[in-house]
């Protein structure tokens, strides 16, 4: 089975071609940074009218690639939501019109299951597993059981990690999207410079994440100007990173002590790109007798071959969407993976 992935819902517009055998045919991503910089954040229309105007050649682009008509490809998978309206409609109803055209079925694939089935688009790994989803908009700790079957064990309570890395580095200064430039920094930076406060203290039990506090705190230490912002930016990085490891910590022994089968661990989102971020969670992993899956980098940010694997999957459990496939802005994950 060969899909044709598309993905719109944020500053990436992306098209794949992805075999069941996991062969990613043809992967093409086209990033918005630069059209966004000057507004130092996402611009949903100029994003919307972006995507609308690269879309076709990406397609006819992703075809040639893969070597392949449209009669070979068996089905559209599409970001359906959650994400920036403009974009989804914009993906939506292109994908429609292919659909309409080439007689092929199209599902509609919520965003968020997209990245969580990522990680099975690069290896062969058996449902249950668990997954640190983090990105722009999104931090959660997922007990994955199947397809249409998640358990949220902990999410934010406030920013997504993302954003903790984005609002952290525009205090620094530096571009948008600011969290690989934020990596880079730290890199240079001394981690045990600042010490920040670990946020929910008070809640020990809490599996969730908060990351307002840190920012704040950040805020301040930029305010006082004593210190570098190589070593704020180092010292920020460690205290988020610190905490995301902590509350997977807390899930991953909730899983143990309810005897829940776990074997693997995978993180995935834009922010799964963070090498000191994956360093750390390596570490937690085995000394948690855990597998730890690391995704290449092209599949942890918005990608379109993450849609087409999820509707590898959708398709081969005889899902597929009706004609009035309808964008949705906010979907829930625990809700269904298809629309
Ligand atoms: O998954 P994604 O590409 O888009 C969303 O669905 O949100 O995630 C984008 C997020 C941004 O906040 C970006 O700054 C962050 O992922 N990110 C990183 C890194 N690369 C991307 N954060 C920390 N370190 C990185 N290397
Ligand atoms: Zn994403």
């Amino acid at each position: 089975m060969v899909v044709l992935g598309i993905e719109t819902s944020c500053d990436e517009t992306s098209v794949a071609i992805v075999r069941d055998d996991r062969k990613i045919l043809a992967h093409k991503i086209w990033s918005q940074t630069e059209d966004h910089a000057i507004f130092k954040g996402v611009v949903p229309e100029i994003a919307a009218r972006a995507h609308m105007k690269i879309l076709p050649k990406m397609v006819e682009q992703a075809l040639n690639e893969a070597q392949l008509t449209p009669r070979e490809i068996h089905g559209i998978a599409v970001t359906a939501g959650p994400g920036l309206i403009g974009g989804v409609i914009v993906g939506v109803m292109y994908a429609k019109g292919l659909s309409l055209s080439w007689n092929k079925p199209l599902l509609g694939v919520n965003h968020l299951a997209g990245h969580i089935l990522s990680s099975r688009l690069v290896e062969e790994i058996s449902f249950p597993y668990l997954c640190l989803l983090v990105s722009g908009g999104h931090s959660q700790t997922l007990y994955v059981k199947g397809i249409n079957q998640v358990e949220i064990l902990g999410e934010t309570l406030d920013d997504a990690a993302g954003e903790a890395f984005d609002k952290g580095a525009k205090i620094l200064g530096l571009p948008h999207p600011g969290g690989p430039h934020l990596e880079r920094l730290a890199a240079q930076g001394d981690p045990e410079a600042i010490s920040f406060p670990t946020p929910l203290q008070k809640s020990p039990q809490s599996m969730n994440f908060s990351f307002s506090g840190l920012k704040t705190s950040l805020l301040r230490a930029t305010q006082k100007q004593e210190s570098s912002h190589k070593d704020l930016a180092a010292s920020y990085q460690k205290a988020l990173i610190a905490h995301l490891s902590r509350q997977v910590g807390k899930a991953i022994s909730c899983c143990k002590a309810n005897q829940r089968p776990l074997k693997t661990f995978t993180v995935v989102g834009g922010v799964a790109a963070n090498q000191s971020l994956s360093k750390k969670l390596l570490n937690l992993s085995e000394s948690a007798n855990l597998r730890f899956q690391k995704l290449p980098l092209d599949l942890c940010t918005d990608n379109a071959a993450m849609i087409a694997w999820a509707g590898i999957e959708g398709f081969k459990a005889d899902i597929s969407s009706t004609p009035s496939l309808n964008p949705r802005p906010r979907w829930p994950l625990t809700e269904r993976f298809f629309a």
